[in-house]
């Protein structure tokens, strides 16, 4: 995972021209690849893909006619030109049931003349032609998924010309599959199609980046689904560069992700706003779209083209801003200054500079300054304003916006060209991973992903000491329901052991369960699993036997008693949770 820079741009060099000379990664040699800083499949993402996508305009609403009118659009706009490759369909294309041989078959009423046509409609426009599918019974729309029809529906879609394919997660608890296996299976039967296509894994960022998504896949969402509203549009961008997903200590989400596997904050809804002021507007499509590129996200744009603004276009198309997304170096932004609703975020860039996204979330107008000592600099520095594509001039030191409004933002490249400026350090393995001998205390690891209420270390939820029947342990976690953290694990036998109980300070009338799970919820793995507990039912230990786990996540869930509903005011704790190993 830790690789120097000057590796990391020759590898991604020596991809390119791999790929030049292999037509486009059709058939080559993909063995040169198989090494252990990039996953196997990296040469299907070496940069952030880029498209369209249809469900954050049209919902279940796709048909042959507003599907080629897109992708007309997306060639007539610019935009085709400017890198957005795949127009991928997303739920609801399909019938109701497969055919008399179990295929999937396309919606008759939708797409009469079936899938393979509206793929050809696309490729002929020079796009690529991307699908969504479920790894399920059904699909989040209640249509037919591909659980235990995976060969077969890999099959249609390399017939039908699919290149990328977006595979959801509803229902998928029922499967009885890791997640890792699930996503393996399918880069399986996708290998056996002999078509290259890419992965995208649609969890609701489920910790894909934890249990190893990118063996099977290119992306992977980091949250819930994105809304047509600059709250979400924010809440999704703190999943990846924040730290709503995984220990404040990481910066976000960035030593994830890297040429071939990407952080997906989810689709974008630049254009789709219904933000009455036209100049806020604007602020916020810049903002999101500003945020998603300094990210390194997947572009996949979600707004109605054939009808988009001039100024929506410009916003999706400007080359500068959509250049640093794209950048072969790879790397993600992070933060490198936060003061209330203002943030400034740095990529550094292949070619030595570094981009820098200043962004004014607050409602409050104000002054936003980059240091260079912030992003790595020092002396006098070129600075260009990237979305106004213009240099404006030389700065000593710092550099300020000035009067950032709502939403307000700059997008500005930083610095002379030269050797690539370095990153932070990633966080190490062994920070986040069970890999010592002896024992492990879990709260000694940071949690690589959580969901819901965030974990308290060392105390119960309210801050106090943690004491089980009089005893005070020094480590452990305070939860709130509802909870769920995950920790990376090496596939070694080892022993869990620990302590549960409710928090002595609650009071209430509600249960708690805590579980442990391996991997995340969709597995459906539960190693230990501590039943109801009300503040009244004595503690319980953990002692459970670890065989080949790759991570491990510990929830804690309430209820209320006599509905069986979630109740979110418990308090719960986890006492020293430990990992002793065998050997
Ligand atoms: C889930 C996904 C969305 C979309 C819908 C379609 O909610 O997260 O992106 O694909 O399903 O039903």
């Amino acid at each position: 995972m830790v690789k120097t820079i000057t590796q990391n741009i020759s590898l991604a060099l020596l991809i390119a021209f791999c790929l030049v000379l292999s037509g486009c990664g059709r058939t080559h040699d993909k063995s040169f690849l198989n090494t252990a800083a990039y996953p196997e499949y990296a040469y299907l993402a070496l940069t952030p893909p880029m498209g369209w996508n249809s469900w954050n305009f049209f919902a279940k609403d796709i048909n042959e006619v507003n599907i080629k009118a897109t992708a007309d659009a997306m060639a007539a706009s610019g935009m085709r030109d400017a890198g957005y490759e795949y127009l991928v369909l997303d739920d609801a294309w399909m019938a109701p049931k497969r055919d008399e041989n179990g295929a999937l078959q396309a919606d008759p009423n939708k797409f009469p003349k079936g899938m393979k046509e509206v793929g050809d409609y696309i490729h002929s426009k020079g796009l690529k032609f991307g699908i969504y599918e479920d790894r399920a019974y059904r699909t989040c729309q209640s249509l037919p998924g591909s659980f235990e029809h995976e060969q077969i529906d890999m099959a249609t879609f390399a017939a039908w010309g699919v290149d990328y394919i977006k595979l959801d997660s509803c229902s998928a608890e029922g499967n009885g599959r890791l997640s890792s296996e699930d996503y393996g299976i399918y880069r399986e039967c996708i290998e056996d199609t002999g078509r290259d296509m890419v992965l995208s894994i649609s969890d609701f960022g489920n910790a894909a980046w934890v249990w190893g998504g990118k063996e099977s896949s290119q992306l992977w969402r980091t949250g819930w689904d994105i809304r047509s509203w600059m709250d979400s549009v924010y809440n999704c961008a703190e999943c990846s560069g924040g730290s709503h997903r995984s220990h404040p200590a990481f910066n976000g989400l960035w030593q994830f992700a890297g040429p071939g596997y990407w952080n997906d904050p989810d689709m974008l809804q630049v254009g789709n706003f219904k933000i009455k002021d036209e100049t806020v507007r604007a602020s916020a499509n810049k903002a999101h779209f500003g945020l998603w590129c300094i990210l390194a996200a997947p572009l996949m744009a979600g707004n109605n083209l054939p009808t988009m603004t001039d100024t929506v276009r410009d916003i999706l198309n400007a080359p500068e801003v959509v250049a640093v997304n794209q950048d072969a170096r790879g790397v993600q932004g992070y933060k490198v200054f936060v003061d209330g609703k203002l943030e400034i975020y740095n990529k550094p860039l292949a070619d030595g500079t570094t981009a820098v996204l200043l962004l004014n979330k607050g409602r409050e107008t104000a002054d936003i300054t980059v240091t260079w000592e912030m992003i790595g600099l020092s002396g006098k520095q070129p600075v260009r304003d990237l979305w106004g594509r213009k240099d404006l001039g030389k700065f000593a030191n710092a550099f300020t916006a000035k009067a950032l409004g709502q939403h307000g933002n700059m997008m500005l490249k930083i610095g002379k060209k030269g050797k690539p400026l370095p990153t932070p350090a990633p966080m190490p393995l062994e920070k986040y991973t069970i890999t010592r001998q002896g024992v492990t205390s879990l709260s000694d690891l940071y949690y690589a992903y959580r969901d819901y209420s965030v974990p308290v270390y060392n105390k119960t939820f309210e801050g106090n000491p943690i004491i089980i029947n009089g005893k005070t342990f020094e480590k452990g976690f305070g939860c709130k329901s509802k909870a769920a953290f995950m920790f990376a694990g090496t596939e070694r036998g080892d022993h869990l052991i620990g302590t549960v109980a409710l928090d002595v300070s609650y009071q209430g009338d509600n249960q708690g369960r805590f579980r442990i799970f391996h991997e995340d919820y969709f597995g459906n793995r539960v190693l230990w699993d501590s039943g109801q507990m009300t503040k009244d039912t004595p503690a319980k230990e953990i002692d459970i036997e670890l065989k080949d786990y790759n991570c491990l996540m510990l929830t804690f869930d309430g209820r209320n008693i006599e509905t069986g509903k979630r109740a979110n005011d418990v308090l719960g704790v986890f006492a020293d949770p430990r990992v002793i190993a065998d050997d």
